[in-house]
């Protein structure tokens, strides 16, 4: 229906009302500049100009209207001026980077980045959390999202990686399906971002040339991709980097071939910013905006993200559709996926009508950071802290900017460009005074007033050290280290230099390195990522026992630079010598202890199902998370010794066990079969699987 209401509009469209469609202008176009946003007197001469049939506010930055009314009634005001200027009164769609609840908002929740709700390994929370930013996005009238990040971390030095799910494809894929879901069913328009092979820059350098084989490519980076699809995700955004060589705004070979083609996708494809100008200016492997736009357009960029130069890239998407290099046919489709967008969020029938409110989501942004802690190190049982004095310092213990990370309120950060207001937030050291069982006492003294500091330390019975990276976003993120700042490591010595039992909380979006005599010295380590609003809150409970820590590795920990690749999926070492990491895929501790025994899996229709029985062996109730692994028939190429394919999970009582099940379905079992260099299929191979979970393993033969 949505299709037919499109169609029945095309013919009416002028080759100017199509270019028009197929642009995505900033809403700074229509802007005056400043905290409350006033539209321009010439707003709807823009409008009449560009024609614009997207409109975006990207990260942040820009000027905007600072509550939640603000924001509804900015974006119903552009609504009405959009389709009143419109030759054919064709709204625009907005889009924004809702990546973690709402940005620019400064009163919207913020949940964990997907880094940490990949940790929690529980895509029934994602699509809570995704529904839940869905209701807020709807209340402000947005009916877009760039979101969810489908990309698979494979480099944490790279600065989008705490925006991914993790480092394994399957374990994302089901984040992704979860998070299309919720969004999706609250009538949010999902984007898969970034097609495809963003993960893996070279060096870990945003946007650096990605060398991927085929059979990377579709083991690795797809997965997410073909999971987001079937789950329904109405658009996707391009990577904005290069894959062997070629940049991917210009690939025919991903961008139809495989992503229409082979993974059937079906709705509308935007460009990321401004990459269609980037082939001439960055990657040079075009000479002007006619042919950057044609190639780009021709390899299956349906609407470019222009927040510059509107003008400039329709003058010469003009120039190329009257010279032949664009065919009218290739417009028409563009502009057609653009319609049906529209019409499938009841944009074609409806001006927008959000109430200006949004719902108070704290006890699930709670709930979601808490679901993330990682407790990394508790050697002599410090944790959970019961009685004594405690002294709590780091730079992180009191900091917004620093628990929220990139993509909050501004697209670096809370603290950065022009909205200063810093959203209520949890934080840890006042979360940790208030909710103080009794026995307990806490002090709080900033890292800055070091003498201070010291003194109070040898006071105290435990030191709580929050420490953590500067909030950043893409590039500026990017971390080629993988180090907490100097001022931070000398922090930590100089409290382990007092002997009291030093407790480091770690907000962070990547696995960080600490020197070998912090880390060793260290009474505990946590690993909380970048936790959202309730973050604090959330660590007290766990810190103080009233939680526990269900929170397991997303990621493998390197124990250096140069065990940056050391994915929990690598084949063995051709030496025969493969390294331990620091901390393992699926890693975690707990206040309790777990077994998972008499694993079995039986082959069924679409999957192999693999029971367990997982029994909680320690004195407290906690979240049993294990990972189950495959190891796959030999196919004459290297595989993985194993590969994760989900896990078995259970909430369970002291003593309590419970037979858990999970089905994987073939497609996690299944290999890129073909010439390192050529064409290849996607197989279930015939032969021997050697499930393990824990400690048990069973195999299974598919014929
Ligand atoms: O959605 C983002 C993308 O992830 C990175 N470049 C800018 C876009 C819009 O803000």
């Amino acid at each position: 229906a949505a299709e037919a209401q499109a169609r029945a509009i095309l013919p009416r469209l002028t080759l100017d009302d199509k270019i028009g469609q197929v642009s995505m202008a900033h809403v700074f176009r229509f802007t005056e500049g400043g905290r409350s946003a006033p539209i321009r007197a010439d707003a709807d001469a823009t409008f009449r100009a560009l024609r614009p049939g997207t409109l975006l506010n990207g990260g942040g930055d820009a000027p905007q209207p600072n509550t939640p009314r603000g924001w509804a009634d900015f974006l119903a005001r552009l609504d009405t001026l959009g389709r009143a200027n419109n030759p054919q009164g064709l709204p625009a769609v907005f889009g924004t980077d809702a990546v973690h609840g709402v940005n620019n908002v400064p009163a919207a929740t913020l949940y964990p980045h997907n880094l940490g709700l990949g940790a929690a390994f529980d895509p029934a929370l994602t699509r809570e959390v995704a529904l839940a930013t869905a209701q807020d996005l709807r209340a402000l009238n947005m009916g877009w999202t760039f979101a969810p990040v489908a990309d698979v971390g494979r480099d944490p030095r790279w600065g989008r990686y705490y925006e991914t799910f993790g480092e394994s494809p399957w374990l994302v894929a089901e984040q992704v399906e979860a998070s299309v879901d919720g969004l999706q069913a609250g009538g949010v328009a999902a984007t898969l971002k970034h097609f495809t092979g963003y993960g893996l820059p070279s060096l870990g350098m945003d946007r650096a040339n990605a060398e991927i084989s085929q059979r990377a490519m579709h083991e690795v980076f797809l997965p997410p991709f073909r999971a987001g699809i079937r789950a329904g995700a109405l658009s996707v955004m391009a990577n904005s980097g290069s894959v062997n060589g070629v940049p991917v705004h210009a690939s025919r070979t991903l961008l139809t071939d495989l992503l229409r083609g082979e993974l059937s996708f079906g709705g509308l494809l935007v460009s990321d910013w401004n990459d269609i100008e980037r082939l001439i200016t960055t990657y040079r492997t075009h000479t002007d905006l006619v042919r950057a736009a044609a190639a780009s357009v021709n390899a299956g960029i349906d609407v470019y993200m222009v927040p510059n130069s509107v003008e400039a890239y329709q003058n010469a998407l003009r120039e190329a559709v009257q010279t032949g290099l664009v065919s009218e046919a290739r417009l028409d489709e563009a502009t057609l996926r653009v319609l049906t967008f529209k019409a499938l969020l009841g944009l074609l029938d409806a001006p927008l009508a959000g109430s200006g409110v949004l719902n108070d989501h704290r006890d699930l942004a709670r709930r979601a950071a808490a679901a993330t802690l990682t407790l990394l190190e508790n050697p002599a049982d410090t944790l959970p802290i019961r009685r004594g004095r405690v002294l709590v310092t780091g730079p992180a213990m009191d900091s917004a900017a620093i628990q929220l990370g990139g993509w909050s309120v501004n697209w670096q950060g809370v603290g950065k460009g022009n909205v200063p207001d810093v959203p209520k937030v949890a934080t840890l050291a006042p979360a940790l005074k208030a909710t103080a069982p009794a026995g307990v006492t806490v002090s709080a003294l900033p890292e800055t007033k070091r003498p201070q500091l010291l003194t109070a330390a040898k006071g105290a019975d435990v030191i709580v050290v929050a420490v953590g990276e500067a909030p950043g976003a893409e590039w500026q993120a990017n971390s080629p280290t993988l180090s907490l700042p100097d001022g931070q490591i000398t922090l930590l010595r100089d409290l382990l230099a007092t002997g009291k039992p030093v407790v480091a909380v770690l907000m962070a979006g990547r696995p960080l390195l600490l020197p070998s005599d912090v880390q060793s010295r260290l009474s505990g380590l946590v690993m909380a990522y970048l936790p959202g609003t309730q973050g604090g809150a959330a660590l007290a409970d766990a810190l103080y026992g009233r939680a526990g820590f269900p929170g397991r590795l997303p990621f493998t920990w390197p124990d250096s630079l140069t065990q940056v690749g050391l994915w929990s999926d690598r084949p063995a070492e051709g030496a025969g010598e493969t390294p331990l990491p620091l901390y393992p895929l699926g890693y975690g501790l707990d206040y309790t202890t777990s077994v998972a025994r008499d694993l079995t899996v039986t082959p069924g229709p679409d999957g192999v199902t693999a029971q367990a029985t997982l029994t909680n062996t320690g004195e407290r109730a906690g979240t049993v998370t294990v990972l189950l692994r495959a190891t796959l028939p030999a196919s004459g190429a290297l595989q993985a010794t194993s590969r994760p394919v989900g896990v078995l999970r259970a909430v369970l009582k002291p003593g309590e066990s419970r037979a858990v099940q999970v089905t994987v379905p073939h497609e996690r079992l299944s290999s890129w079969v073909g010439d390192a260099y050529g064409p290849g299929t996607w197989q279930l191979l015939p032969g021997t699987y050697t499930l393990s979970a824990g400690d048990g393993k069973a195999t299974l033969t598919l014929p």
